[in-house]
């Protein structure tokens, strides 16, 4: 995103051009951003055993996944959604991660057959009932133990999720218990771990002490050899511009060392940080409200959209089509009956007008994917930037096609 003659631009192409024939709102995308993430990752990780996943739930676009698969990133999903979306673009079962704290057993049964890379166990419960199914089918499958290190992300308490009251993965002497009675099951291969302590971490302390504490655990567990570790995503990416990211070099110096010496296969499992920075929300401004207390912007994008502002009160950085003028506080909303469907509160901008365009950035994660039909708003369109073209990756919903269960 940069403003050429006072004009803001993606990839070069000016706002102007992408937007003829496309009706907001809709989800950009550049290709290049993506790339430049994985190299990021990569440069990071360099010198490793180590595999990197993609965390489909921060954007299940088809499109995207198979250009991830293209460049050789494995995928994590949780449902049988995001399941069946791996097979559907020919993800190879060695590079599907299975996550979630909650499933069914058709889910488990599913897998049984599938045999993806690891189905990482969340609990005891989830366990007896993989055990019942694997011993009935009689099937083997390679599994990995969720543990939950009881570490503070530092993030949005709706995001953290390796704490000890969370609902998520079992504590280490648990996780000790159950490799202590399954080591030699004939079917059930505990071979991993997996941890994820939260999303939108921007320090590299919560990492330390979270793989410090698994690899501990790991030396304790004398006669049984875990194979591959499952490090998690989590990593934050700039919303506010100011230079404050994920510090990758720090990451490099304090915690490559940990994972280095455990000796094990790395598996990662990012979103935010692969896609996040890689897609803004485009939409139109339909009238400048002014009261006697504030002046609004209202666009024709909102929290059926982009859910995120609403929902954490996240702060998504937003650009006006011109950068021109005086600069103004405005608070930007959508068209929805809630008083909480707004993106910014008191927001410096540069004079956006009727009918400017209006790009919400760094929404490429838990954009789209958290999009809703509430007040029957249709879900939008998805393009993407690629070797300088904008191609349409998903065509926004009808009415027609959302209805069609009247007859
Ligand atoms: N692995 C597991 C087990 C997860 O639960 C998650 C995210 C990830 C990986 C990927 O995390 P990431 O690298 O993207 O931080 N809707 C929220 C984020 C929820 C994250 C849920 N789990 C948001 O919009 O901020």
């Amino acid at each position: 995103l940069e403003y050429i003659n006072h004009q803001l631009t993606v990839e070069g192409i000016p706002l102007e051009e992408i937007t003829k024939g496309r009706p907001t709102p809709f989800y950009l995308y550049s290709w290049r951003q993506i790339e430049r993430n994985i190299e990021r990752i990569e440069s990071v990780f360099e010198g490793l055993n180590y595999h990197i996943s993609f965390a489909a739930k921060a954007n299940n676009n088809l499109h995207l996944i198979k250009g991830l698969k293209d460049l050789g990133v494995g995928i994590d999903v949780v449902s049988l959604g995001e399941f069946y979306s791996a097979k559907r673009v020919g993800y190879n079962p060695h590079n599907v991660i299975v996550n979630g704290n909650g499933k069914s057993l058709d889910f488990l049964r599913e897998m049984l057959v599938y045999q993806p890379r690891a189905l990482n166990i969340d609990s005891w419960e989830e366990l007896e009932r993989l055990v019942e199914l694997a011993e009935a089918e009689k099937k083997e499958i390679t599994v990995a133990l969720r543990v939950n290190p009881d570490v503070d992300p530092i993030t949005h308490p709706y995001i953290s999720t390796g704490l000890k009251k969370s609902k998520f993965g079992m504590d280490l002497d648990m996780a000790k218990k159950l490799i202590g009675i399954y080591y030699k099951h004939p079917y059930i291969k505990i071979e991993g771990l997996h941890l994820h302590i939260g999303s939108q971490i921007l320090k590299v302390s919560p990492y330390e002490d979270a793989y410090s504490k698994v690899d501990n655990f790991i030396k304790g567990l004398e006669e049984h050899q875990l194979t591959f570790m499952n490090i998690g995503g989590g990593w934050g990416i700039d919303y506010y511009k100011d230079g404050n990211e994920f510090p990758l070099e720090e990451y490099k110096k304090k915690v490559i060392p940990i994972l280095k010496q455990m000796n094990m296969e790395i598996i990662l499992e990012l979103g935010r940080f692969i896609v996040g920075n890689a897609g803004m929300l485009v939409g139109q401004v339909e009238y400048i409200k002014k009261t006697p207390h504030k002046t609004f912007v209202v666009t024709d994008a909102s929290m059926a959209d982009l859910i995120r502002p609403s929902l954490y009160n996240s702060y998504h950085h937003i650009y006006p089509q011109f950068n021109q003028g005086q600069e103004k506080e405005f608070d930007i909303v959508g068209p929805i009956c809630e008083t909480g469907d707004r993106f910014a509160e008191g927001r410096s901008l540069k004079s956006p007008m009727p009918g400017d365009y209006i790009v919400i950035a760094d929404t490429g994660a838990y954009g789209r994917v958290m999009s809703s039909n509430y007040n029957f708003s249709l879900r939008s369109a998805e393009y993407l930037v690629k070797d300088q073209e904008v191609v349409e990756i998903r065509p926004r919903e009808d009415f027609e096609e959302i209805t069609s269960y009247f007859k």
